[in-house]
């Protein structure tokens, strides 16, 4: 990028830039806990929905320590909602490997950072960048976006993913990394948005070879998307008196560690009553929607009165919004209120 063009940018984020609650005050050194916590939360999910979850998880574990020390299903918990956990059991073991083996100090090189659980190569270079200062590439969907804009990149998503990185080293500076990548993320977010782009007051419009052939919105090109496979299963509400019945699920595949109602393979056909708790007068109660990232889920609740509780976790209903269900569960809990308020 020609040094003028790189200058606006940056003068136009020392002007505009977002305040958001894991960026450091002016003259405030970063600290790499909260770069990376945000960094985490804010993979494949909006600004939006992480800005209560950071406020949370900071208020309650304001150190890599404090998070090393915590019980996992506190954890989890704390972070059904934000979808995606495999991220939280990473967050967990990453926080306890900062901790025992480099002293409760995140490193500074990207390296070193990319051994840690849960850190992949952009969020390595976020956090080398942004909490240390670092040059490094840093690369999410906000920059693909300016960078194919700036350069008119015609190779479709994501086969463009190398180009794109190439481009975005050929205009990263060596001294104020974080600020530069900072920058163009918030340039993506606001500015040069996915559509109803904002060319009128870009920094960059002048040196924007989208802009100057007058269609910015056809980048990045992308190819079209296959359409998302659907699934069905059945969740199970079982409760006695005021309890119901609820399952951590395996550690590891979707929804993993999380606690969740009883519930039978997902599958495109999937098996009558298979998966129920317990033979029971079942009712049907509905079903809910849920759209993951690999497919889209119907989800019939059915719900019933036990005799007894057996063994297994069996949850207050009036505290179901402390259990940290994940919401497809979560949606699920709401229609079996209807049911109990119907019957
Ligand atoms: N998206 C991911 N990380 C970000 C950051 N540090 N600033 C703005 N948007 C982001």
């Amino acid at each position: 990028m020609p040094v003028d063009a790189s200058n606006a940018l940056l003068r136009w984020y020392v002007v505009d830039k977002r305040a958001l609650p894991w960026r450091a005050a002016e003259g405030e050194t970063p600290d790499p806990y909260r770069v990376w916590l945000s960094e985490v939360m804010l993979q494949q999910t909006t600004v939006a929905a992480v800005k209560p979850y950071f406020e949370k998880f900071t208020s309650r574990w304001p150190t890599v320590e404090s998070l090393a020390a915590a019980e996992d299903g506190e954890v989890m918990a704390a972070w059904a909602g934000l979808g995606y956990y495999a991220r939280a059991r990473n967050l967990l073991a990453c926080a306890r490997a900062v901790a025992a083996e480099h002293g409760g100090r995140f490193p500074g090189a990207e390296e070193e950072l990319l051994k840690l659980p849960g850190i992949g190569r952009y969020t390595a270079a976020a956090i080398a960048a942004i909490a240390f200062g670092r040059r490094a590439v840093v690369v999410d969907g906000n920059v693909e976006r300016v960078v194919a804009r700036l350069f008119a990149v015609e190779e479709p998503l994501p086969a463009a993913r190398a180009r794109l990185y190439e481009l975005t080293d050929g205009i990263t500076p060596g001294e104020g990394c974080g600020d530069f990548a900072q920058a163009m993320m918030d340039l993506g977010a606001t500015i040069c948005t996915p559509r109803n782009t904002a060319c009128g007051i870009c920094p960059l419009a002048a040196d924007c070879r989208a802009r100057i052939e007058g269609e910015p919105e056809r980048y990045p090109v992308k190819l079209p998307k296959a359409a998302k496979p659907k699934r069905q299963g059945i969740a199970y509400w079982l409760q006695h008196e005021d309890h119901v019945l609820l399952v951590r699920r395996p550690a590891k595949g979707l929804l993993g560690g999380m606690l969740a109602l009883p519930s039978g393979a997902w599958s495109a056909s999937p098996v009558a009553g298979e998966g129920a708790p317990a033979a029971a007068n079942w009712n049907e109660a509905g079903a809910v929607e849920h759209v993951f990232t690999h497919f889209a889920l119907n989800l019939r609740l059915l719900c019933a009165e036990a005799g007894a509780r057996g063994e297994g976790i069996w949850w207050p209903i009036e505290r179901i919004g402390e259990a940290g269900l994940p919401t497809v569960f979560a949606k699920a809990a709401a229609r079996a209120a209807d049911w109990r308020r119907a019957a």
